[in-house]
């Protein structure tokens, strides 16, 4: 008897050596000192024994079961302190890493350019104006002094949707609704999108931007149409661009011009981005026709205007040297976010 329980002592410790985690440990708890364990077992066999032999056997037993419980407790710590040691590790918070970086939008470039335009014009007293798209051909064109003949007219330059009704072409009706039932002064301004027939190139889009201006007030002359292009094109472009104005022809306007600015880049002595003009036409402008005035209830007596119309799309390509429009359409994130 001795000798089994020398082996069982033996074949426990091997055992409680080899356990990796506290289940294990729970089983060999029961396998050995459990009530029907190997140890009890012998325990329960001692009664065939000789009255000398039962105290020896008997001293033996417990020790065996005191040994291997402290041996169990002694492996369940062991094995408490390396699954805390593991969990260190695997939990391990390291602060010293930067933290993700949120990715935060942007706003367009052509919003940023209209943005900024607003500023400039609020700057100066305008209110913004709003028009429709969708807008009849009257405001759009006969309003706007159009002759019936006027090849902006024609359905292969215009969307119609009736023969009355398109997409609008520019935000000049936009000054027609500013002015209609209205008495000066008048100080608008007009960002919006407007349709022609176009096809897709690289200066060329269905839809584009324009902004629209409009002053209307008595004696307004042509100066104050250029003192206010001219802190325009300097807030826009730089302190030190210039104005030039060309004779030009708009029905809606008398007299009218396109205005260029001194190219911002080699600030006139003629680059790539001017293609060696030393200007960049920027915008179209005059002064209110009198025909538009009285069409819209106005008597161009007693007020007289002045309007312009920006293209947002040029002002963008030129200010970020973009050549080519379709790249400010096609959303592509990597052109985008470089703005
Ligand atoms: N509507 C014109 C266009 O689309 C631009 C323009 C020119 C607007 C002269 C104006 C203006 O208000 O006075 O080409």
């Amino acid at each position: 008897m001795k000798e089994q329980l020398e082996s069982i002592r033996k074949q426990a410790v091997d055992e409680i050596s080899a356990v990796g985690s506290e289940a294990e440990l729970d089983a060999l708890r029961v396998k050995y000192l459990g009530k029907k364990g190997l140890l009890t077992g012998i325990l329960r066999g001692m009664g065939q024994l000789s009255a000398e032999e039962r105290p020896v056997v008997g001293a033996l037993a417990n020790k065996v079961r005191e040994d291997l419980e402290n041996y169990i407790a002694e492996r369940s710590a062991f094995l408490k302190e390396k699954e805390l040691q593991e969990r260190l590790i695997l939990e391990k918070l390291d602060v010293t890493l930067p933290a993700r970086k949120k990715t935060l939008g942007k706003l367009h470039p052509i919003t940023q350019i209209e943005n900024r335009m607003k500023e400039i014009f609020l700057g100066m007293g305008f209110e913004i104006a709003e028009g429709p798209e969708i807008e009849s051909a009257y405001n759009n064109f006969d309003a706007l002094n159009a002759p019936a003949d006027h090849p902006s007219r024609d359905f292969s330059d215009t969307f119609y949707i009736t023969p009355e009704v398109l997409l609008r072409t520019q935000t000049s009706p936009v000054q027609v609704r500013a002015m209609r039932g209205k008495q000066p002064p008048i100080r608008v301004i007009s960002p919006g999108r407007v349709y022609r027939f176009d096809e897709v190139d690289a200066t060329h889009s269905p839809m584009f931007h324009q902004l629209e201006g409009l002053v209307v007030d008595k004696n307004i002359t042509m100066g104050d149409l250029k003192g206010t292009l001219s802190i325009f094109a300097k807030s826009m472009f730089g302190e030190e661009t210039k104005t030039r104005f060309r004779p030009h022809n708009f029905p809606f306007t008398e007299p009218s011009a396109e205005v260029d600015v001194s190219c911002f880049v080699c600030g006139g002595k003629g680059c790539r981005l001017c293609k060696g003009e030393g200007w960049i036409e920027i915008l179209g402008a005059g002064m209110v026709h009198p025909n538009v005035l009285s069409g819209c209830g106005i008597d161009p007596e007693v007020y007289s205007g002045f309007a312009f119309g920006i293209g947002l799309e040029r002002v963008v390509m030129i200010k970020y040297n973009i050549n080519d429009m379709r790249l400010l359409f096609e959303n592509d994130i990597r052109f985008l976010k470089q703005f």
